[in-house]
């Protein structure tokens, strides 16, 4: 399973990165808005870090505009993975980009039927919001195996699922269960994933325990 970080921070994509667990990065406008930073500077210095795609969205959504935009963040970098909303307009601009080599993210995906449609226009990756699905008192994890079993019935889709809107380890474990590709979610859940207490008092005995052996390795 392939690791995303959900984050639009240079500081936490560097840490991330240091793991030598990270694959990728997505952010979105909100997580543009929230950095406060410059939109296409911060995408080509997150590109820099990170070799893996990086999730760049589109901010209009008319199928022409759309379109420009995408080729122009395209352009910042090879990994660029274009992310644009699960529309009829932006279904044709994945396929018109994804025709040309682009990596195309289709965004705000919550239906089976929308996941075949993004796979039909070429989409490297659909991204299913789990996490919006539970707010709303609906099984987000069940959408989640409803496309990843749809898509293994058709070996000529090349899409993969990136489950996104991941707020806790469960999403994440429950998605590996079933097979998803990747997930991305934010840096504090990826590091809840490290944490066991009989890891920590494990460690605590053989620690003790060693230092009466008198001993140095070094
Ligand atoms: C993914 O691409 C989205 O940016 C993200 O996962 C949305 O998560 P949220 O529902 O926690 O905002």
């Amino acid at each position: 399973m392939k690791f995303f970080v959900d984050t639009a921070e240079i500081r936490d994509i560097r840490e991330m990165a240091d793991t030598g667990l990270l694959d990728g990065v997505t952010t979105n406008p909100s997580l543009i808005a929230k950095s406060g930073q410059n939109f296409l500077k911060l995408i080509a210095e997150i590109c820099e870090i990170v070799p893996g795609p990086v999730s760049a969205e589109v901010a209009s959504t008319d199928f022409e505009t759309m379109l420009a935009e995408g080729k122009k963040l395209a352009k910042i970098a090879d990994n660029v993975a274009v992310k644009v909303p699960l529309t009829p307009a932006g279904l044709k601009v994945c396929k018109h980009l994804s025709d040309n080599g682009t990596m195309v993210n289709v965004t705000l995906c919550f239906s089976p039927g929308q996941a075949i449609l993004a796979a039909k226009a070429g989409a490297a990756f659909i991204s299913p919001f789990v996490g919006r699905l539970d707010d709303i008192s609906t099984d987000g994890m069940q959408l989640i195996a409803d496309i990843v079993n749809i898509y293994n019935n058709y070996p000529n889709f090349h899409t993969e699922v990136l489950v996104a809107s991941v707020r806790h380890p469960m999403h994440i474990i429950e998605a590996a269960k079933m097979g998803a590709h990747i997930m991305t979610c934010p840096p504090s859940v990826i590091k809840q994933l490290y944490s066991h207490p009989l890891t920590d008092k494990g460690l605590a005995a053989f620690v003790e325990d060693w230092k009466k052996t008198g001993q140095s390795i070094l």
